[in-house]
């Protein structure tokens, strides 16, 4: 067969991104437009600026996207793009750019789930990794312990009673006056931090060995904080976002080693944003080494949202002959393996 081309276009939050990808994995552009800057002055991605954002950017990164991979529309074989979950404005501009470029070149048009998107953005640099393994998806609205069964074909393990991970993350941030977006800079201050300084509780879902809760432990970081100011005691931030952080890791790695241990998975893998924070990278790799699995993670730009990923799952739609229609629209609340 011959190959494969995808454009891919990512638009589901804040970053307008768009990709080309031959035959799944062998990444041939990669351009993400970042709005952190504009959001991080409200604390937060507001939707209506974000969907502005991309329709302003959007033409500009798919013709980069070409550029970059020096191709032109004349080379792609059909256009990917994610319909969701996400800001329905936000995505409504990506599926939009996709069926007008699939339209008007007669392309095959496919809609991507995003979470199947972050997980295959661990083919990319794996070349051998093939389903079955297990993969934990751990973004900004999502907290998945997935089970991949085949490319496009997964069984939901457990996931987040509340908060998505990457949520408490941000929350917490916000609160010790570090700001958005909060991963990155709690993984960077609790570097310099004492992991065990503070005792913050483990989420624990009664009944459910593989469902997450975050609320409870924001909550004792909220109230950690306010009983120092209470008292005129300073806080160490550096203390409060190692020991919320290894709060988190713990629990995330305890519940993947569970399914591990239950379901016997050779390989094991990570995914979304979280999936690049620094601890949980290590704790990972060390707990599977324990085991004897093998671990994936993505490189970072290909944990935070892009379009490689999106290009990677589309492909493995396209061999199965998956095709959008012109009805596709944005469904901000789709579930993972709902078509
Ligand atoms: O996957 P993603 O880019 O967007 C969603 O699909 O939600 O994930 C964004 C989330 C944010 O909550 C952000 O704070 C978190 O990922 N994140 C991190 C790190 N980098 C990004 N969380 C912890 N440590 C990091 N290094
Ligand atoms: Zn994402």
């Amino acid at each position: 067969m011959s190959d494969v081309k995808i454009l891919a276009i990512e638009s589901s939050c804040d970053e307008t991104a768009a990709s080309v990808v031959v035959n799944g994995r062998d990444v041939r552009s990669n351009i993400i437009s970042s709005q952190i800057d504009i959001h991080t002055l409200y604390g937060g991605v507001v939707p209506e600026i974000a969907s502005r954002k991309h329709i302003e950017r959007i033409n500009q990164v798919v013709q980069e996207a070409l550029d970059q991979a020096k191709m032109t529309l004349d080379d792609i074989d059909a256009v990917g793009v994610t319909y969701g979950p996400g800001l329905v404005g936000a995505l409504l501009v990506g599926v939009a750019q996709a069926k007008a470029l699939a339209w008007a070149r007669n392309l095959p048009l496919i809609g991507v789930h995003h979470i199947e998107g972050h997980i295959s953005a661990n083919y990319i640099e794996n070349k051998e990794l093939e389903p079955p393994f297990g993969c934990l998806v751990v973004s900004g609205g999502h907290t998945h312990l997935v089970l991949v069964k085949d490319y496009g074909e997964y069984e939901i393990l457990g996931k987040t009673a509340d908060d998505a991970a990457g949520e408490a993350f941000d929350k917490v941030a916000r609160a010790i006056g570090l700001g958005y977006p909060g991963g990155p800079k709690i993984d960077k201050a609790a570097k310099d931090g004492d992991p065990h300084a503070i005792e913050f509780p483990r989420g624990k879902v009664r009944g459910s060995e593989y469902d997450f809760s975050f609320s409870g432990l924001k909550s004792a970081v909220l109230n950690y904080l306010n009983e120092k100011h209470m008292k005129g005691e300073e806080i160490s931030v550096p203390d409060v976002a190692a020991s919320f952080q290894r709060s988190v890791v713990d629990v995330l790695v305890e519940h993947s080693m569970h399914a591990v241990n239950e379901y016997g998975f050779k390989k094991f893998a990570i995914a979304g944003g979280v999936a690049s924070n620094s601890a949980l990278r290590q704790a990972m790799e060390e707990a599977c080494a324990r085991r004897h699995v093998q671990f994936y993670r993505p490189s970072p730009i290909l944990c935070t949202d892009n379009a490689a990923m999106i290009g990677a799952a589309a492909y493995y739609d396209y061999l199965k002959g998956i095709r959008s229609d012109w009805s596709l629209n944005a469904v901000p609340n789709l579930k993972l393996g709902e078509r």
